[in-house]
């Protein structure tokens, strides 16, 4: 068997509140990776494979009511079977695995908007990712004024639906993480997508560069 030409893919992560713009960005960004002859698979989280896209629809549903510690289990779930399925076996077939959602949300949502402390997160994240770090991560900033300008409250779920001060925690949840970790960085989502595509290209091109 010819052996590969890469031995690990890159793991690129897209994450940032609601609305702001992850889904829109990691189809352009696929897009463009494809054009160059840059193989990317693109998932998302919750979801990716069939356990989690099952935990997803169960963490979305508005009617169910869910407590702080089983949401970060849930969430955790569906986390580690989808790296053990589909994102650490894709990292070595693909250039770039390119995943919407993942680690950050967990401390964003679970952490910084629910109370989870850092230091367990820290332990369940770990265990549940088998230690998969991204070599990328992109976290999308989101100002409340441009989140209200964005989608419609008839379409939320059950995240979507928490108020102002909840999205308030989140986005501060977010710029944390990003302080705290290296090969983290925060873009403006006010920008249009094709800029921020470019940035986040600025980014992998010399991590593309380093590993043929
Ligand atoms: N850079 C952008 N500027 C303006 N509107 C955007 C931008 N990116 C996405 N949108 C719009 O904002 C809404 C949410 O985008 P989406 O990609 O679904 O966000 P997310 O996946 O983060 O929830 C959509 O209506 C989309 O068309
Ligand atoms: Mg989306």
């Amino acid at each position: 068997m010819a052996s590969p030409r890469f031995k690990r893919g890159l793991f690129v992560v897209l994450d940032g509140p609601d609305r702001s713009g992850k889904s829109t960005l990691a189809g352009l960004l696929c897009e463009r990776l494809r054009r160059r002859g840059v193989s990317c698979l693109r998932t998302r989280e919750p979801g990716g494979v069939p356990l989690a896209e099952a935990l997803r629809r169960v963490l979305l549903d508005k009617s169910r009511a869910i407590a702080p510690f089983a949401e970060l289990l849930l969430y955790e779930a569906a986390r580690t079977q989808h790296a053990q399925d589909l994102i650490l076996p894709a990292l070595s077939k693909y250039r770039v695995v390119l995943c919407d959602r993942f680690s950050p949300a967990t401390y964003a949502y679970q952490g910084a908007a629910r109370g989870i402390s850092r230091r367990l997160i820290d332990l369940i994240d770990g265990v549940a990712t088998k230690g998969l770090q991204p070599d990328l991560t992109a976290v999308i900033d989101l100002p409340e004024s441009e989140f209200q300008k964005r989608g419609s409250r008839s379409r939320e779920d059950r995240l979507e639906r928490e108020g102002e001060r909840f999205r308030r925690l989140v986005r501060a949840g977010f710029r944390g993480y990003v302080r705290r970790r290296r090969g983290a960085f925060l873009i403006d989502g006010r920008k249009n997508s094709g800029e921020i595509v470019g940035e986040i290209l600025k980014r992998l091109d010399p991590l593309l560069k380093r590993r043929t």
